[in-house]
């Protein structure tokens, strides 16, 4: 489902064109780079930083709504450059230990797979996390389509189900790779090679940097994520049943909710909850050691932007975008915190809320309850496939959907200002504001600019130093423009 037009197609497209003859050829050119020059000067296509990006394009209420204009013009483009080549010559290995939960699991290894092939290295299929909160048993194979996975990289990087025999006793070193570590540190690291003819990683995550690699590298990344990495056929073929089901209905919304225990225990809001509530999440923060903020105002955190949003405050800004109450709504999450005393509003403005649960039969659910990691792909391929993908707060999932659907051709997803709309909620709350058709055009003014249109990717914070510029950098899966998404003039 994921598969977009396959890059031979592309190869195709391309031959013909360098066979048309040369006058026309010249001809269609000079027009497409007039048209680009055109256009890049009438809406400045993605040459800011942290500057706009274009608003939907339809002015009328069901483009607003679901639609995502074409793609602007875009397409992918993955194809490796005319410098690259097959790889050759690997004789070492690289074994990996993929750590986190399901998005950041292939993040990583989609980053490992760069990396393997900076270091000319043989790539085993990577270990999962079986430890982390997620505690599942899943193995690779069982998440992802592992066959595939080798066969759509074998002219990038050769990968092996197994370290061979033969290598087990061979000298191995155990690497903790520096977090977002530029081409030179990887380049660097092949002087291991020397000594050691096996590298293990042990944790996959934010290994590799978001910017400043080479294009074939970073084209390199979206191929292994958005062609190689498909889930497997369990998961796929229960997860396109599931779209169906909602797309028989007309288009809906995929609502990433993130309301879950931890966290509201994490994040430290506790608005709209109970003292006991409070309380209870208060201890929940306590007692994990590896939260590292204890002492959280609940109330300064929500008004700087850093809560999720409640399923209460989802359904006053759905309805104020204009989304009528008819509308259909999977709601991609783990356990609501609270369960329907919290989901009560939401659902009473949208009726046709569902949950996989709702969608699914028990049967069809059965062979993946038990293992989130599984059912968490499900939810990712129908926030891929929706109309309209909402994520309450921000996280790997979030990053990641929004990156895909922008890949696929700019997607609307639509990115709460939880900053601007706190203050709107306040107002409402003391009665300075109404929900009405005036509130409704606030709400629609403010996230004119958050509905996922082509921009470049953000660089790091203004003001943000070391490590820290890293961090701020919008992640390169959350936006792959512009090394994997070109206008249709380039390619
Ligand atoms: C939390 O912050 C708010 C706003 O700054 C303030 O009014 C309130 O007194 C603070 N609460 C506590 C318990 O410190
Ligand atoms: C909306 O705002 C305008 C201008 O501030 C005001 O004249 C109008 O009465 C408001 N409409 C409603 C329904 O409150």
């Amino acid at each position: 489902m994921v598969n977009p037009r396959s890059s031979s197609s592309y190869r195709l497209l391309r031959f013909r064109f360098l066979n048309s003859p040369s006058i026309s050829r010249l001809a269609l050119i000079l027009l497409g780079f007039s048209l680009f020059v055109f256009l890049l000067s009438q809406r400045q296509i993605a040459v800011f930083d942290r500057g706009p990006s274009f608003p939907e394009e339809s002015t009328d209420l069901e483009g607003r709504l679901w639609g995502s204009a074409s793609g602007y013009g875009y397409r992918p483009c993955v194809k490796p450059t005319r410098k690259y080549s097959a790889p050759q010559n690997q004789k070492h290995y690289l074994t990996v230990r993929s750590n986190g939960g399901l998005n950041q699991m292939r993040t990583g290894i989609c980053d490992m797979v760069a990396v393997a092939r900076m270091m000319n290295a043989v790539l085993v299929i990577p270990q999962l996390d079986k430890r982390s909160f997620w505690q599942d048993t899943s193995t690779f194979s069982d998440i992802f389509d592992e066959s595939h996975f080798i066969k759509a990289l074998e002219s990038d990087v050769h990968i092996v189900s197994e370290l061979p025999k033969e290598m087990e006793s061979a000298p191995r070193a155990r690497k903790h790779f520096t977090s977002w570590s530029s081409a030179s540190f990887y380049e660097e690291m092949t002087q291991m090679w020397k000594d050691y003819e096996v590298i293990h990683v042990p944790k996959s995550d934010s290994r590799l940097a978001n910017n400043d690699l080479p294009v074939d590298i970073q084209r390199l990344r979206c191929r292994a994520m958005y062609y190689a990495l498909r889930f497997s056929n369990p998961i796929e073929s229960l997860g396109k049943k599931l779209v169906e089901r909602l797309k028989s209905h007309g288009p809906y919304i995929t609502l990433h909710l993130r309301y879950e225990k931890d966290m509201l225990a994490f994040t430290g809001c506790t608005y709209g909850l109970t003292d006991t509530e409070a309380e209870e999440l208060k201890i929940m923060r306590e007692n994990t050691n590896h939260w590292k903020m204890k002492d959280i105002n609940s109330t300064e955190q929500r008004l700087g932007g850093f809560c999720p949003l409640t399923p209460k405050e989802v359904s006053v800004f759905l309805h104020s975008m204009g989304y009528p109450s008819s509308t259909w709504i999977y709601v991609a999450a783990g356990e609501i915190y609270g369960g329907e005393t919290y989901l009560s509003h939401l659902r009473s403005r949208f009726p046709n809320l569902v949950f996989k649960e709702n969608l699914a039969t028990v049967e069809e659910l059965k062979e993946f309850s038990n293992h989130a990691t599984q059912t968490a792909a499900i939810d990712y391929i129908i926030s891929i496939e929706s109309n309209v993908f909402v994520p309450s707060y921000t996280g790997n999932m979030a990053r990641a959907a929004e990156g895909h659907r922008r890949f696929l051709g700019h997607r609307k997803t639509i990115n709460p200002d939880r900053k601007g709309l706190v203050q709107l909620f306040n107002m409402l709350e003391k009665g300075e504001l109404k929900e009405d058709a005036n509130f409704s055009s606030l709400v629609i003014e403010m996230h004119k600019y958050r509905q996922g249109a082509p921009r470049k990717r953000y660089g790091s914070l203004p003001g943000s130093k070391g490590r820290d510029r890293f961090r701020t950098e919008e992640s390169f899966y959350e936006n792959p423009f512009p090394e994997c998404i070109c206008h249709a003039n380039q390619h």
